[in-house]
């Protein structure tokens, strides 16, 4: 009687370890069937395309139109996205010269998408430097620009969604060829999640 009335407690301890121990397991498993699952991967981008329209540079002063294709690959076979804010900022010399905010939209898995950009700088006052060595990168031909790209996104399995992610896209250098645009390369982008 007395032994029973002793041991009870630890054995009810055992008992409530044990719970907690295959409750942790459990999870432990459906998370990994859910990311088994979901698979994720990550997004792809890249530049496939820049013209400058109306490149005008007077002293210190930018004028220039961009025409830029940026494709984007979400290669997630059951992860949608939604972009929920977009903004795209091309850079010359670490200083941005031409900025868009782009429509949020809803990227299926397995999609690519190409945004169809319109950056434009419109009497923009360069540092001295920078317009120094723009105008010397104009007379050669070739300029050299970096795109970045700045995203809200949520990432949408089957009914869940997720909460907010900001993603950050590098794409550097991003070459232009002025007079010669069949020469462009496609730029693939670093992406920061
Ligand atoms: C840029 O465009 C504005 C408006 O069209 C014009 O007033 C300005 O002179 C232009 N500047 C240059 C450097 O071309
Ligand atoms: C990607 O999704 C967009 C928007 O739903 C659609 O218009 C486009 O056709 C899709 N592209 C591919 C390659 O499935």
């Amino acid at each position: 009687m007395a032994n029973s009335t002793v041991s009870r407690p630890p054995s009810l301890l055992r008992l409530i370890a044990i719970i907690i121990l295959v409750l942790i397991i459990l999870v432990g498993l459906a998370v990994l069937i859910i990311w088994l699952t979901v698979k994720p991967r990550k997004l792809e981008y890249s530049i496939e395309r820049v013209d400058v329209q109306g490149f005008n540079l007077h002293y210190d002063h930018l004028n220039a139109s961009f025409d830029l294709v940026m494709r984007a690959y979400n290669p997630n076979t059951k992860a949608a996205l939604y972009y929920d804010s977009i903004n795209v900022f091309v850079s010359y010399d670490d200083q941005n010269i031409a900025s868009q905010t782009v429509q949020p939209f809803f990227q299926p898995h397995h999609n690519v998408t190409r945004l169809e950009l319109k950056p434009t700088s419109q009497s923009l006052t360069l540092q001295g430097s920078v317009s120094r060595d723009l105008r010397l990168e104009k007379s050669s031909g070739e300029i050299e620009l970096d795109v970045y790209m700045r995203a809200k996104v949520r990432f949408k399995v089957g009914r869940w969604k997720s909460r907010h992610y900001t993603i950050k896209v590098r794409c550097s250098p991003v070459v232009v060829h002025l007079y010669s645009p069949r020469k462009f390369q496609s730029r693939e982008c670093d992406v920061d999640l």
